[in-house]
């Protein structure tokens, strides 16, 4: 059988096209996919839909660095979708059309021209990225220094001029602070979404970063890096207050540290539970008293009582003798007993160094005393 016994197609040949009308046709569409790429283009941008309004003054200049990306983007797609879908229905081939596409060899201005639009765009682009990131992270004179220390799995500020550390980061409004991070451990990364800062924290390396919160509010505190089991509960906060608030609450971290709200000296359980918080255990365990809910690791609920029993058990290996110095062996050495059914080598095994000797004393006569 050849091609000229095959049936006919039953549509009837097209009278050919008027060239001129075709390529006034070509015209219209270009220019409508144009107008198109720029009105969506300028509404993607100036409305930026991804993003809602940052609450610091270098997130807001990110923002804007965004919406510009964002905004060209979307022209850049639509000039690129738009010419292909018209093209695929335009050029589609005719049920009755056998021949070969005409060969196209290059087409030299059009080859420049779409090389020299880029290169002026990202140019552009690089100007003004590096304009904004030379812009937030310049040195305010009356930035405030916290130092950041990431662990698995808390983060510790503190507040070097006053020696206070706290597990929640408090700011004052309006004035720049300054961030030196550093990790004890692995890699994590601070990062508060609302703010536009995210940087690694590191073991072998200080990294910096700078912002100015410009609204009051509590806003989350990740870590984005996955540090280990317990890299999803590593959240705290950052806590936005007008300056003298901020100054009030330096004070009374600075005076208070051992003083109550009611003005009672704390109990070392009470100093115990700030230890146990500060350290950031619920992420890993459950203890109601704390509003700990971590299931990694054994439950605490009752370990004042639980302790005596595991050290009479045959299967208790560590040195404890009672269940004070049981607590305390898990805490500094915790793997010298494992509890049946927890894996060994995840909780950190520093807590010995990191925990001042009577912080870990105000943390055991807290756990013992959760009956
Ligand atoms: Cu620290 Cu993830």
């Amino acid at each position: 059988m050849t091609y000229a016994s095959q049936p006919t197609p039953a549509s009837q040949p097209r009278a050919p096209e008027d060239p001129r009308a075709r390529a006034r046709s070509n015209r219209v569409a270009a220019l409508g996919i144009g107008v198109l790429a720029v009105v969506l283009g300028f509404l993607a941008g100036r409305f930026n839909p991804l993003l809602t309004g940052s609450t610091s003054s270098e997130g807001v200049k990110v923002d804007a660095l965004f919406s510009v990306l964002l905004g060209i983007g979307t022209a850049i797609f639509v000039v690129v979708q738009g010419g292909l879908l018209y093209s695929i229905i335009r050029f589609r081939q005719k049920s009755d059309d056998d021949d070969d596409a005409p060969a196209v060899r290059g087409n030299v201005g059009l080859e420049i021209l779409w090389t020299a639009i880029p290169a002026a765009i990202l140019t552009g682009l690089a100007v003004y990225s590096y304009a904004t990131l030379a812009n937030i992270e310049t040195p305010a004179p009356d930035a405030i220094t916290v130092q950041v220390t990431g662990r698995q799995f808390a983060w510790d500020f503190y507040y070097p001029d006053r020696d206070v550390h706290s597990p929640e980061l408090h700011v004052p409004l309006g004035l720049q602070v300054h961030l030196v991070m550093h990790s004890d451990d692995v890699i994590h990364a601070f990062w508060v979404p609302d703010f536009r800062v995210k940087k690694d924290v590191m073991p072998d390396r200080v990294t910096e970063v700078r912002f100015t919160a410009d609204k009051a509010g509590t806003y989350p505190i990740v870590c984005s890096r996955l540090c280990g089991v317990g890299h999803a509960f590593m959240r705290s906060n950052v806590v936005v207050q007008p300056e003298n608030i901020f100054a009030t609450w330096l004070y009374a971290q600075q005076t208070g540290a051992t003083v109550q709200a009611g003005g009672q000296p704390a109990t070392p359980a009470a100093a115990g539970k700030a230890v146990f918080e500060q350290n950031n255990c619920g992420a890993c365990h459950t203890l109601k008293d704390a509003n700990a809910a971590g299931k990694v690791g054994p439950d605490l609920n009752s370990i004042g009582t639980s302790a005596a029993k595991i050290i009479q058990d045959p299967g208790y290996k560590g040195k404890a003798t009672d269940a004070a110095s049981y607590i305390r062996e898990s805490i500094v050495e915790p793997n010298a007993y494992v509890v049946p059914n927890y894996p060994p080598n995840v909780m950190p095994q520093n807590f010995g160094q990191t925990i001042s000797a009577k912080d870990l004393d105000n943390l055991v006569q807290y756990l013992l005393s959760q009956k």
